[in-house]
């Protein structure tokens, strides 16, 4: 089976990164990982990537003059391993117009709120602070704009009146596994194509693509 052929980026714990890499474990899943990067020495995901036999490295944003090197380098590692599909993975560094546009269509990103609400950081305090009644995640291509960019798949959770920031993010997690595995799965098996601001899909039902949890 062909499979595609993934870079996943991380910062920092790297629980997206466990899901992918376990369900690129499974000899039917179509996707594999080339290399996982860290912008960040001690994320913890560096570490899950080696235990798991991934190349992985870190790409210090620190050590360069400027984010036009810092994202020439990220580039060159990806055109290296061949890379056709990045996956963003708690990536928590905004990347510039000229990289975005390079990767057009062939990067993702998981954002732990239902957008376009609550973009940025802090989502699931400033849902709570709201009095907001359903948090979740989403799926999305990278646009240039911060959490921005076609929708693929999202998850929603009920927020309810015990919930802390610490609760709501353990919940919504979860949900981000899930759709980060599944929708990776849906692009390699050619079911989603972008079509203006919005993805288009073929052979696929739409609850595939609307997850809640629990189901009513
Ligand atoms: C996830 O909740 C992800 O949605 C979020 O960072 C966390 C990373 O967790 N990303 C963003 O906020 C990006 N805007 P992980 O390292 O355990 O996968």
């Amino acid at each position: 089976m062909r499979k595609l052929k993934l870079a996943v980026m991380i910062s920092g714990s790297g629980t997206n990164l466990q899901a992918i890499i376990d369900a690129c474990n499974a000899p039917e899943y179509p996707a594999e990982i080339m290399v996982v990067i860290s912008n960040r020495p001690t994320a913890k995901g560096l570490e899950r990537a080696r235990q798991s036999g991934l190349t992985a490295v870190c790409i210090d944003h620190t050590e360069y003059e400027n984010r036009a090197d810092f994202e020439a380098e990220l580039h060159t590692r990806l055109k290296e391993n061949e890379v056709e599909l990045v996956c963003l993975a708690g990536f928590m560094r905004l990347l510039g117009a000229d990289f975005v546009s390079r990767w057009k269509d062939r990067m993702i990103n998981i954002h732990p709120s239902l957008l376009p609400s609550y973009k940025g950081l802090h989502t699931h305090e400033r849902a709570i602070e709201d009095g907001a009644k359903f948090g979740g995640c989403t799926l999305h291509f990278v646009r240039p704009e911060m959490d921005d960019g076609p929708i693929i798949m999202q998850a929603a959770v009920p927020i309810t009146p015990d919930d802390t920031e610490q609760s709501l993010i353990q919940r919504v997690l979860v949900q981000e596994h899930i759709i980060y595995t599944a929708g990776i799965r849906m692009i390699a098996e050619g079911r989603v194509r972008v079509s203006g601001r919005k993805c288009v899909f073929k052979d696929t039902n739409w609850p595939e693509t609307n997850l809640i949890s629990p189901t009513p």
